[in-house]
């Protein structure tokens, strides 16, 4: 059956045994299986960076959980290591290290609180499929880890998510709660492998910008799977249809994917020294690549002045600009209290989130492109901070 032989395939690229391995419509929906296999109550405290995407603490408030901001280190884009402790409390469970961007948290520190509290870490490896912690790959240090494989992703199944669960005297209750999921529809199936087909042979980079308004419209009208689905960024609350397990063509994909994908990691890491190279000529702090980890280079972060009248500035060059992470929960930027994000005592993520810019690394953009795109950098030079002290 396909769905064994995918997980097979991520098993043996990850070097760990497939039952370790189940599978899930969206990343998301991993964590909340996390979560509930981890046997968190309502009340039950899990601390997380206020610098990731909203779909997190959402996932933590369907168990009825609480969802503990903690801020982040502005070089790394990860949670301040040193601010955890003073966040944990008598009903402290879980600590979310994630790989902002592609760079795994410094682990080693956060198993250590973790231990010292009776403890469980959770890797979140939405953005971090392929990259390694102190030579282990990301997601094999922890109880247990999620990945991503939504569009975008360095490995991407058009949407999809992937756990692995690294304690073995556990295993069995995250092995029955994907079983106890339902398997994503026909028409599901059919949609995302239509979508899968649009983005593969009609999207390419010179009609991005166009693309990225009708993927937007359409996936707020629901009519498509985009990055949340309608209703998702309006409230905490479950929408329908939101537990699933992986589906065939997700498999079906990731199984054709998953041989390149080393050339695909090679390709990211080879633009983002590009950029590093073009950033430093130009006196801009490069993207901060710590000797403890491997990035992945999902997308390459930096600032500017007008976040706003940089994006237009690209759209019109026809540049393929993003803006993740725009603020403490991305994509929301009001009524914060739904996710119990308490944003005036984040003022540094915030305004992180209102400078920052990423520039792309995937495979449609050759080194012709990135050429291109740092022209355009270099020609509006003016717009960039050189680091974040200057924001
Ligand atoms: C940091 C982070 N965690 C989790 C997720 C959720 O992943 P998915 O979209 O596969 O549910 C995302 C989504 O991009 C993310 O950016």
């Amino acid at each position: 059956m396909i769905l064994k032989k995918y997980k097979k395939s991520i098993a043996e690229y990850l070097d760990v045994d497939a039952n370790q391995i189940s599978l899930y419509w969206r990343g998301r929906v991993g964590l909340y299986c996390i979560l509930k296999a981890l046997d968190i109550q309502p009340g039950d405290e899990v601390i997380l960076p206020a610098f990731t995407c909203v779909v997190v603490p959402s996932a933590i408030k369907y168990l009825g959980a609480a969802p503990i901001y903690t801020s982040i280190d502005p070089t790394t884009y990860n949670i301040d290591v040193h601010q955890i402790e003073n966040k944990i409390t008598a009903k402290t469970k879980i600590i979310l290290a994630q790989n902002t961007f592609g760079l795994s948290s410094d682990l080693d520190p956060i198993l250590e609180i973790a231990n010292k509290y009776n403890l469980k870490v959770i890797e979140d490896c939405a953005h971090g499929f392929g990259g390694s912690y102190k030579g282990r790959k990301n997601g094999t240090s922890a109880t247990a880890a999620f990945f991503s494989s939504q569009w975008n992703k360095p490995f991407s199944t058009g949407i999809g998510g992937i756990v692995l669960w690294n304690e073995k005297e556990s295993l069995h209750k995250i092995n029955a709660l994907e079983k106890q999921l339902s398997s994503p529809t026909f028409k599901d199936e059919q949609m995302l492998a239509l979508q899968i087909f649009i983005r593969k042979n009609i999207l390419t980079p010179s009609i991005y910008w166009n693309a990225l308004k009708l993927y937007r419209w359409a996936s707020q009208k629901g009519l498509i799977s985009g990055s949340s689905d309608a209703g998702e960024l309006d409230s905490a609350k479950m929408p329908s249809g939101y537990l699933k397990t992986g589906a065939k063509i997700q498999a079906k994909v990731g199984l054709n994917k998953i041989g390149s994908f080393q050339s695909n990691l090679e390709h990211r890491k080879k633009l983002a020294s590009l950029y590093s190279e073009a950033f430093k000529q130009l006196n801009i702090s490069p993207v901060f690549q710590p000797d403890y980890a491997v990035h992945t280079f999902t997308k390459y972060p930096f600032l500017v002045k007008n976040q706003i009248q940089f994006l237009e500035l690209a759209q019109k060059n026809n540049i393929p600009l993003g803006d993740w992470m725009n603020s403490p929960i991305h994509p929301i930027q009001d009524n914060y209290h739904l996710w119990d994000l308490a944003i005036k005592y984040f003022p540094l993520e915030t305004k992180i989130g209102k400078h920052i810019i990423n520039l792309p690394t995937d495979t449609s953009i050759s080194e012709e492109e990135a050429f291109r795109i740092i022209n355009f950098l270099k020609r509006n030079k003016s717009f960039l901070i050189s680091n974040w002290q200057d924001i």
